[in-house]
């Protein structure tokens, strides 16, 4: 049997892009999945998806910026399958790249309010049912722009270097906890967010942020996603507070 057979795994964003290959990962390992998301179509074909493989899943539409919404998908979680063992904490927006001038307020708190609030209050909540249980496992999605930066995404980049200063003082408050919580820092990934930004890039702009991967292309979502799985496994069992770049050589450079 496996370590994750009929365990539980809640994955925030888990309709599209990373968070669908990771839901789709967690299910092919045995986990009854919880997806986390606004959009319905998406999250309702990732269930499907998931079912048509004879795994279990459920979908609870959610909005991470908001404290109520993100209490009742705990609450709605517990309800149908009792518990959370694996939280993958993913949703994320993009910062369109360009001038730090034409910068706004709005992209400033639409960023900060998703990729930070987000997931301090997605955090907040699973751990509070995570004590309660005994335990649990939680990854954070951060991005190679948690460890370094690129100019023209400066917000985008406080939001993630923020999403591992989150994970590593959470992980030490509940090291004791039997609560271990990591971040996955991934490179540039074949995504629809990803793709947006390239398309404002330019075919030239593209071309050179691929070349800044020294395997000379972009990630796959499934290669976090089999990272996402590591860590929550027993074979990762010594770490906590850590931030794994999947970048493809990036930022070794
Ligand atoms: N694609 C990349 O190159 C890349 C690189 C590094 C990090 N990331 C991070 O990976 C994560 C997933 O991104 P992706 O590339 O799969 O893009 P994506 O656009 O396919 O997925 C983002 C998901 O987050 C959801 N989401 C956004 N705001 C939300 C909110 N307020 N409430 C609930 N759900 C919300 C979206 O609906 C979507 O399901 C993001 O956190 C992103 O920053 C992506």
């Amino acid at each position: 049997m496996d370590e994750f057979d009929s365990k539980v795994a809640l994955i925030t964003g888990g309709n599209s892009g990373i968070g669908r290959a990771a839901a789709l990962a967690f299910a092919h390992k045995g986990a009854k999945v919880v997806i986390a998301s606004r959009r319905i179509q998406e999250s309702e074909e990732t269930v499907s998806l998931i079912q048509d493989k004879g795994g279990t899943a459920i979908f609870v539409q959610t909005d991470i910026t908001q404290a109520i919404q993100v209490e009742n998908l705990i609450a709605q979680t517990v309800n149908h399958y009792g518990r959370i063992d694996y939280a993958f904490n993913n949703a994320g927006v993009e910062e369109p790249v360009t001038s730090s001038v034409e910068q706004s307020e709005e992209i400033w708190d639409l960023v900060i309010d998703t990729n930070l609030k987000g997931i301090w209050l997605s955090m907040k909540y699973q751990i509070s049912q995570m004590l309660k249980q005994g335990g649990g496992l939680i990854i954070n999605n951060s991005s190679i722009l948690g460890l370094v930066a690129l100019p023209n995404v400066p917000i985008y980049t406080a939001s993630k270097h923020g999403v591992i200063g989150l994970t590593k003082s959470l992980a030490l408050e509940h090291a004791k906890d039997n609560i271990r919580i990591n971040c996955v820092c991934p490179g540039g990934i074949e995504t629809d967010l990803l793709a947006r930004n390239l398309d404002i890039l330019g075919e030239e702009g593209k071309t050179k942020f691929i070349s800044l991967h020294p395997m000379g292309r972009l990630g796959k979502p499934e290669e976090i996603a089999s990272s996402v799985i590591w860590l929550c496994s027993q074979a990762a069992s010594f770490i906590t507070g850590q931030s794994l770049a999947i970048d493809g050589g990036f930022t070794a450079q």
